[in-house]
């Protein structure tokens, strides 16, 4: 039976005759042997194949045994004299299921840059570094699942295509059919979207939280871990027009309530994938950033710090730091404000809370102050924003009026309306950009290598 890498490195014992199949990563020929090194993707190491010159001669495609082909080897693990590990694979037969253009390849033995390798997205799967992403990123998605489950949240399937704007921030892509040659126009001269498929204008998502909330006024616990959309033109390390969110929403609860499920979601999420992927995190302590591990092991066990949006200006203002965006009460953080919080001030994650209203979305619940929200961002060390929540507000009129100073049509959102209507509860929930936790997790520079197929402006190649 053909086995993965993964479990003959751990599991494997002297003598065992094994099956393997993967794709070469590099080829060494000696005198007396060939030393092929073989990944199929399970784990960072790959296995060395030894194969002896007896069973080279009697292969006819042995000049197609290059970097990049796909091989089957068969034989018996011996002991390996050679460092870095302790058995190899003495090949007795083999098989070559794809060969691949030697002098063509993309993927040399060299180091290539991340820039290099967004332009290959089709290969860069099989490099050291976008291998351990998709690992810790599979791991993290277990952990985010196992955490909810484990708690009694079920996860809901919100819609993709939504006639809402959540956000409230326009950063919607259409979704349509007509003709854009020659689109349908109202009296008026607008395009005419109610000739349009749905009957009326439709999106793509940039959240599930309103759908999220109606599924936990009836089933009190939910979350949604599904893509997300985002029509933002920032071209930054960041940001994704294409994004996976978890988003959490909980019947019967506060702000504070809220702010406890971040804190120990995340430690939760940390702390298993030290346990699941502790390899690939060790690969990118060395590699990528020298603080991987601390970071982590620091995120599993320690509290995050909180402090209020007023607070978190008044240390900004006296800070001696020379900001780029301007520092007052009632200005948005921007990310070297966030960084600075999390990274100089509190050495740590940090729970901003509480702020003004003007500059959150309306779902937001409305303070005693009357002029903030029961808002949440966790901010990261090295990232910023990674968490993003609130209190909802479940009282009609206040979100009424919200509705109305945003100057948003309150139409649209009867269905939204209606649940404040019947058995309106206090409700609370948040969203974690998937692809942020794991560039925090892995100490990527940039969001876009830690999605299989990044979509960012000007990019939708793959
Ligand atoms: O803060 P945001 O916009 O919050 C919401 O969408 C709420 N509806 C969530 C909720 O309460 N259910 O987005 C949430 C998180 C951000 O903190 C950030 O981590 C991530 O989503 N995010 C992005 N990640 C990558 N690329 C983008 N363009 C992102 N925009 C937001
Ligand atoms: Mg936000």
């Amino acid at each position: 039976m053909q086995q993965r890498i993964k479990d003959i490195l751990h599991r494997g014992q002297l003598g065992d005759r094994v099956t393997v199949r993967g794709w070469v990563r590099t080829k060494r020929e000696l005198k007396e042997c060939t030393f092929v090194n073989l990944n199929d993707g399970s784990t960072l190491a790959g296995l060395q194949v030894v194969i002896p010159n007896t069973l080279a001669a009697a292969t006819p495609w042995i000049k197609n045994l290059t970097t990049g082909a796909a091989v089957e080897f068969r034989g018996e693990l011996v002991l390996s004299p050679g460092k870095g590990q302790a058995l190899e694979l003495h090949a007795q037969q083999m098989h070559l299921w794809g060969a691949a253009d030697a002098e063509s390849y993309p993927l040399q033995k060299k180091r290539h840059s991340f820039e290099f390798l967004r332009t290959i997205a089709h290969l860069r799967p099989r490099t050291n570094t976008l291998g351990a992403v998709m690992r810790v990123r599979n791991a993290c998605a277990m952990a985010i699942h196992q955490f909810f489950q484990e708690r009694g949240f079920l996860w809901v399937h919100t819609p993709i295509i939504t006639a809402s704007d959540c956000e409230g921030a326009g950063e919607l892509f259409t979704v349509t059919t007509l003709n854009l040659a020659q689109p349908p126009k109202t009296p008026a001269g607008e395009i005419d979207f109610s000739q349009d498929f749905f009957g009326r204008r439709a999106y793509l998502t940039v959240s599930g939280q309103l759908e999220a909330e109606i599924m936990a006024t009836a089933l009190t616990n939910v979350y949604t871990f599904g893509p997300t959309f985002r029509a933002e033109n920032s071209n930054t390390s960041r940001h994704l027009a294409e994004f996976w969110m978890v988003e959490p929403e909980m019947a019967f609860c506060d702000l504070k309530g809220d702010m406890e499920l971040a804190e120990a979601f995340l430690q939760f999420v940390f702390r298993s994938v030290l346990d699941h992927c502790a390899e690939d995190l060790a690969f990118f302590q060395e590699r990528i950033d020298n603080s991987v591990m601390a970071t982590a092991e620091q995120m599993a066990s320690q509290s995050f710090a909180r402090l209020s949006y007023t607070e978190a200006i008044q240390i900004l203002e006296k800070s001696s730091r020379p900001f780029e965006f301007p520092v007052a009460w009632g200005l948005d953080l921007q990310s070297e404000h966030e960084r600075y919080l999390a990274e100089e001030y509190c050495q740590r994650p940090v729970i901003v809370y509480d702020y003004p209203a003007t500059l959150k979305a309306f779902y937001m619940r409305l303070n005693e102050d009357g002029k903030t929200v029961a808002a949440m961002d966790v901010l990261a060390p090295k990232i910023g924003e990674i968490i993003g929540g609130s209190q909802r507000e479940e009282r009609l009129e206040v979100l009424q009026q919200r509705l109305a100073s945003q100057g948003l049509d309150p139409a649209p959102y009867w269905w939204y309306l209606d649940l404040r209507r019947y058995g309106s509860v206090p409700h609370a929930g948040f969203g974690l950009g998937f692809e942020r936790l794991v560039q925090f997790m892995t100490g990527m520079d940039n969001i876009r290598d830690v999605i299989p197929f990044p979509r960012t402006p000007g990019n939708a190649e793959f």
